[in-house]
């Protein structure tokens, strides 16, 4: 894994849309770096995100990225060129930039806030007129919240409009500091999933700051984890950060649940599912029973042309019914393919089955048993 500059540098490639190499940054009369050394490659295309404690350095670089900040000392360059010597005019057309706790300029309207980097490229009026309603509806704002001012809007919306801004001007790589911090868990999980679902359209290079590392390793495709001092503790895909944490640091930042939150990042397809016993619904009890003595069953799915009606356990059986079909108990939870190994261990945790049934809409795939899970933690 590249936590040292030698290893990232190594990696360089033509995919690196910002490259930071031995940046440090150290405020007047400040005794401690703010930002020590840090190389990094982001590349093109991907969402990478920055993790860590508060006063880890994390504003500070995206604001050395944007050239808000200088570099005290380092190169960083974007798409190849040398960002110091990329006019700002250019710099504001290639990043847009969502400011920590938003930043939407109060005594603008939210229009005028979307409009704020195409006005000051020049934009004529009608195309930035035109701009702004694609961006509304594209972060999901409704028309009338366009005339109204930042502090008449929710904040989950003040986010969607501060979003729209960075996106102004379509620039290839957008900075979000933070973009969620202010919003309960519920918007802030739906912020997260329309990111998500925008970033799937749009592509764009994306550096994202958050200080919570379940919004690191749910949105990132790589996960920069830094420590105070601006120091670079870890820098890999989700997976590998969750598997194999690089330091005692790296360990505790991902708290107690780095099981778990490994198995979110698994999707059910990933495992290979089981068939368990399996009855037609036009079985008689007692053939019913005969099968699952046979498969060492205490229950089984009732299956007809690759649907499940329903399980039957020995007791339902048991109150005589003519054939299984009558017994079957429909399925009151089950999860789809495209589902992740947490879901799907939820399930299975709280079915008695003790396990997940997976179905692609109404076709029935079959079961992931809790050990199973298990299994693909320790493999
Ligand atoms: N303009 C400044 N002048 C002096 N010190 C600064 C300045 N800006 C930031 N710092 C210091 O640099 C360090 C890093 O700050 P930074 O804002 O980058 O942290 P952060 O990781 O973004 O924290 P948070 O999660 O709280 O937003 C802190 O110790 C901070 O006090
Ligand atoms: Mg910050």
């Amino acid at each position: 894994m590249a936590t040292d500059s030698s290893a990232a540098t190594a990696a360089a490639s033509s995919s690196a849309a910002i490259r930071l190499e031995h940046v440090s940054k150290r405020f007047p009369g400040a005794s401690t770096d703010a930002v020590a050394d840090l190389s990094l490659e982001v590349r093109q295309g991907e969402v990478t995100v920055f993790v860590g404690p508060s006063g880890c350095g994390k504003t500070t670089t995206l604001k050395m990225i944007n050239r808000l900040e200088e570099p005290t000392s380092g190169h960083i360059e974007i798409f190849g060129r040398d960002q110091a010597a990329t006019p700002a005019h250019e710099l504001r057309r290639q990043i847009g930039y969502v400011i920590q706790e938003t930043g939407l300029f109060p005594h603008r309207t939210i229009a005028e806030n979307i409009a704020t980097v195409p006005h000051l490229l020049g934009w004529p009026k009608a195309r930035i007129r035109d701009r702004v309603q694609e961006l509304a509806e594209l972060v999901g704002l409704e028309r009338e919240q366009l005339e109204r001012y930042p502090a008449s809007l929710s904040g989950g919306q003040r986010q969607r409009a501060g979003v729209a801004r960075a996106l102004a001007a379509d620039p290839p790589i957008l900075l979000m500091d933070e973009p969620f911090g202010a919003v309960d868990p519920i918007v802030r999980t739906r912020l997260q999933d329309e990111l998500l679902a925008l970033q799937q359209r749009l592509h764009k290079t994306i550096v994202f700051v958050t200080h919570d590392i379940e919004e690191a390793t749910k949105l990132g495709d790589r996960v920069a984890v830094l420590d105070v001092g601006g120091i670079l503790a870890q820098y890999a895909p989700p997976a590998e950060l969750l598997r194999e944490p690089a330091n005692a640091f790296v360990e505790e930042f991902l708290g107690r649940e780095r099981g778990l939150r490994e198995l979110s990042l698994i999707p059910v397809s990933d495992v290979p599912l089981e068939r368990r016993c399996e009855l037609s619904p036009g079985a008689s009890c007692e053939e019913a029973l005969a099968a699952m003595d046979r498969a060492g069953a205490d229950w089984a799915l009732v299956i007809e042309d690759d649907r499940c009606a329903g399980w039957v356990d020995r007791k339902r059986i048991a109150e005589a019914v003519p054939n299984v079909s009558a017994a079957a108990v429909p399925l009151a939870r089950w999860i789809g393919p495209n589902s992740n190994l947490r879901e799907a261990l939820e399930v299975a945790l709280t079915s008695h089955t003790r396990v997940a049934i997976v179905q692609d809409g109404e076709r029935y795939l079959g079961v992931l048993p809790i050990e199973r899970i298990a299994q693909r933690l320790e493999a």
